[in-house]
């Protein structure tokens, strides 16, 4: 496990701003965005996915468990928003990201990467030993293809990698499966950290294992909206009966906030390192 919570000072955000419980949360995510859901159509996953992170205390409860870690240049795979990634990187160093998704790539630009690669990680040209650290927060990767990914990795670093999973006895799939009922969403519930490591040799295993609970929290426009998105995600028939009912489960659990509701989901994550990797 990682020692103290030492915030450091040269972090592209800074911490001055707190969280509602107590928390640090990011200066500029002070006006959380909402998900326009008017049109359930017309709702990008991802985008869905970046909103939910921008309001939550994701990055507040994660980035503690990095912060003894010197990270230099940084490749952050698949950097998605990169709200992780910008307050993880060191203002004068390198932060490089692997991102295919166009609408993601949009949303990192306005954070200043030093470079965005349109590709996955299996096709992107990345030169060995070419950072210091690689960052893979919530990608499929270390739950699909660990030994493969971990071995692309080891290559591409010189100093850490680090991989963020999903730790939570619930589902890890779609985005809101947590708020929902299991014979609802039908998702494996194995903690996605014990799908990893079972995958891994001792020898390929972590240096050490952090875990952080936190709260994925969507704003959104309207319920009936994101109710139709969720249905659609779910394969639910146009004319299935849940339809109603998840309106009304939903309904029950949002919160009226400004812009619209909100929804919590409890999350928890593990943060896997391994270091000193080329001494
Ligand atoms: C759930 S988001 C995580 C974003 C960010 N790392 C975070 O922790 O908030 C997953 C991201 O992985 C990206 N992705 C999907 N397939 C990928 C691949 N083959 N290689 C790299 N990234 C990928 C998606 O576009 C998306 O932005």
């Amino acid at each position: 496990m990682f020692g103290g919570a030492t915030v450091r000072a040269q972090s592209t955000y800074g911490f001055d701003n707190l969280w509602h419980d107590g928390c640090h949360r990011p200066a500029s995510a002070a006006a959380f965005e909402s998900i326009e859901t008017h049109d359930p159509h017309a709702i990008d996953p991802l985008v869905l996915y970046a909103t939910g992170i921008g309001a939550s205390d994701y990055v507040s409860r994660i980035f503690p468990l990095l912060s003894a870690l010197t990270i230099g240049d940084l490749l952050d795979v698949g950097a998605g928003g990169g709200q992780l990634g910008a307050t993880v990187r060191e203002r004068d160093r390198r932060w490089t990201c692997i991102e295919p998704s166009t609408a993601m790539r949009t949303r990192l630009s306005r954070l200043g990467p030093s470079l965005v690669l349109p590709h996955g990680w299996e096709d992107a040209d990345v030169a060995p030993e070419t950072h210091d650290t690689v960052l893979a927060a919530n990608i499929a990767a270390p739950l699909t293809a660990p030994k493969r990914f971990l071995e692309t990795c080891r290559r591409w670093a010189t100093r850490n990698i680090v991989w963020v999973v999903p730790a939570q006895n619930g589902p890890r799939g779609l985005c809101l499966a947590g708020c929902l009922p299991a014979e609802w969403h039908g998702e494996d519930e194995t903690p996605g950290i014990d799908i990893v490591l079972a995958q891994l040799s001792p020898e390929e295993a972590p240096a050490s294992i952090a875990v952080a609970d936190w709260t994925f929290s969507l704003i959104a426009t309207d319920v009936p909206g994101l109710a139709s998105y969720l249905a659609d995600r779910l394969s639910w028939t146009s004319t299935d009966a849940r339809r109603s009912e998840l309106v009304e489960h939903l309904t029950r659990r949002a919160r009226p906030v400004r812009g619209g509701f909100r929804l919590d989901v409890p999350r928890k994550s593990a943060v896997l390192v391994w270091r000193d990797l080329k001494k």
